[in-house]
């Protein structure tokens, strides 16, 4: 059965769209599929922002069709790992863990590469910004897409 990860972020336009994009393109869709949620709901059913979408066609990622969802409690039932952008986020998928499974779930994105410090920064207010996080979030997708690879 194929992997199921999820990519976390606060407002699912910026950083988790870029993440779910970046890794889908690193794996086999029959062995991992990937998707994203925010943790608020501010932007629910929007595409992601165009400055996400801008960087990613700039290498090749195509994430427009993707559309805004909230993260819910039962994304725990469904993925077997959730990635998280930064520790905000960190907490607030933890406060809707039911059980000690599905925080094992939860995980820090940069925490793969061992990055310091170990949290993708939020663009949305820093046009200048995205270019940083794509290269971020591809560094750690290539290495969680060699450990799914070996698994
Ligand atoms: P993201 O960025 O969490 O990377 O999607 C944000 C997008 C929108 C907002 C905050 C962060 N917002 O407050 O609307």
């Amino acid at each position: 059965m194929a992997t199921k990860v999820l990519m976390v972020c606060l407002g699912n336009i910026c950083r988790s769209p870029l993440a779910e994009g970046i890794l889908q393109d690193k794996v086999n869709s029959d062995e991992v599929q990937v998707d994203s949620a925010g943790t608020g709901g501010y932007h629910i059913g929007s595409k992601p922002d165009s400055r996400s979408i801008s960087v990613g066609l700039k290498y090749n990622i195509d994430i427009s069709h993707q559309r805004c969802r909230q993260f819910s409690a039962d994304d725990f039932e469904v993925f077997d790992l959730i990635y998280v952008m930064d520790k905000s986020n960190y907490r607030n998928v933890i406060a809707l863990a039911q059980n000690e499974e599905h925080k094992q779930k939860v995980k820090l994105l940069l925490d793969e590469i061992k990055a310091q410090p170990n949290e993708v920064p939020d663009p949305y207010y820093d046009d200048n910004g995205f270019e940083h996080v794509f290269h971020l979030i591809d560094e750690a997708c290539t290495i969680i897409a060699d450990k799914l690879k070996n698994k």
